[in-house]
């Protein structure tokens, strides 16, 4: 049987290609930087402009999808996900290891019809990787079958997280609470890239075992979270339940053994949820 959206995906991984270049080129030349919910929410000329050319080209191929892009809401749309088929956008994910010139940045573009997501598309771009996921048919890094780890050992493995934008004390303390207590079950490291998608990449790619964080947003991870199941991983929830799109928090495991592993030492808080309205 066809793929629905088989031309969808073609055409995203198309305009990832192309966003990546403008991002590429936009480094060496333009990154002028301004301020969102706080001092340390960064945003770019680039991130609007790639954001821009990401809608504009999709809305001429399929003209009757919607649309959640990071620098849209942050423009003042809303962010609900409702059954129609939609399309995720972060347009820079790492805009602050852009700002700064640190070498991961992304292009995450996700696609979701009734909520569930369809395909992922991650662009590594500094790093030329390509990471595609198409539900039920495997996760791919340029065109090569990705595949999480198998260990099951906690302490035998690398987590990654993210310090996140919020500089509230109380947040901040939640974060390194966690964070003392899972660098001390022990673990091997932690580590983050600075982009909540290649994080999640990296799950998928068996480089780390698990990836969590609290305060990301569904465009942070709406690509990555299925570039993690269908390379083998699980996703959860930070208190255990099950990962909800649209909540804010996530837990990405190469297992159920290490998620829950992880969740156990979590010092679990709700931000204001994407869908709030
Ligand atoms: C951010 C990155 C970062 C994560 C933040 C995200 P942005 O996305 O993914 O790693 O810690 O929570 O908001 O703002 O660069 O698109």
């Amino acid at each position: 049987m066809a793929d629905l959206w088989q031309s969808a995906m073609d055409h995203a991984v198309a305009i990832a290609r192309k966003a990546g270049e403008t991002i590429r080129e936009a480094l060496l030349n333009d990154r002028k930087v301004t301020t969102k919910s706080s001092s340390v929410d960064l945003v770019t000329q680039t991130d609007q402009k790639v954001e821009k050319m990401i809608i504009q080209s999709v809305k001429e191929r399929f003209p009757a999808h919607r649309f959640i892009g990071e620098e849209s809401v942050a423009a003042g749309e809303a962010s609900n996900l409702t059954t129609a088929p939609t399309w995720i956008i972060d347009p820079i994910d790492g805009t602050t290891n852009f700002v700064h010139a640190f070498p991961f940045v992304a292009v995450s573009i996700g696609f979701a019809v009734n909520s569930q997501v369809e395909f992922g598309v991650v662009y590594s771009c500094l790093e030329d990787k390509m990471y595609t996921a198409r539900r039920g048919k495997g996760a791919f890094c340029n065109g090569e079958p990705l595949q999480v780890s198998d260990q099951t050992d906690v302490k035998q493995s690398i987590i990654a997280t993210e310090f996140g934008s919020s500089r509230d004390p109380e947040v901040v303390e939640n974060i390194f609470s966690s964070l003392r207590k899972i660098l001390c079950i022990p673990v091997h490291g932690v580590r983050g890239a600075g982009t909540a998608a290649v994080n999640m990449c990296l799950v998928a790619s068996g480089s780390v075992e698990a990836y969590y964080e609290i305060g990301i947003h569904v465009w942070d991870v709406a690509a990555g979270s299925l570039i993690v199941t269908e390379a083998g991983g699980v996703l959860m929830d930070v208190e255990g339940g099950e990962f909800d799109l649209m909540s804010r928090r996530v837990v990405a495991a190469n297992n159920k053994t290490i998620a829950e592993r992880i969740v156990k030492e979590i010092a679990a808080f709700q931000p204001e949820r994407d869908d709030h309205s």
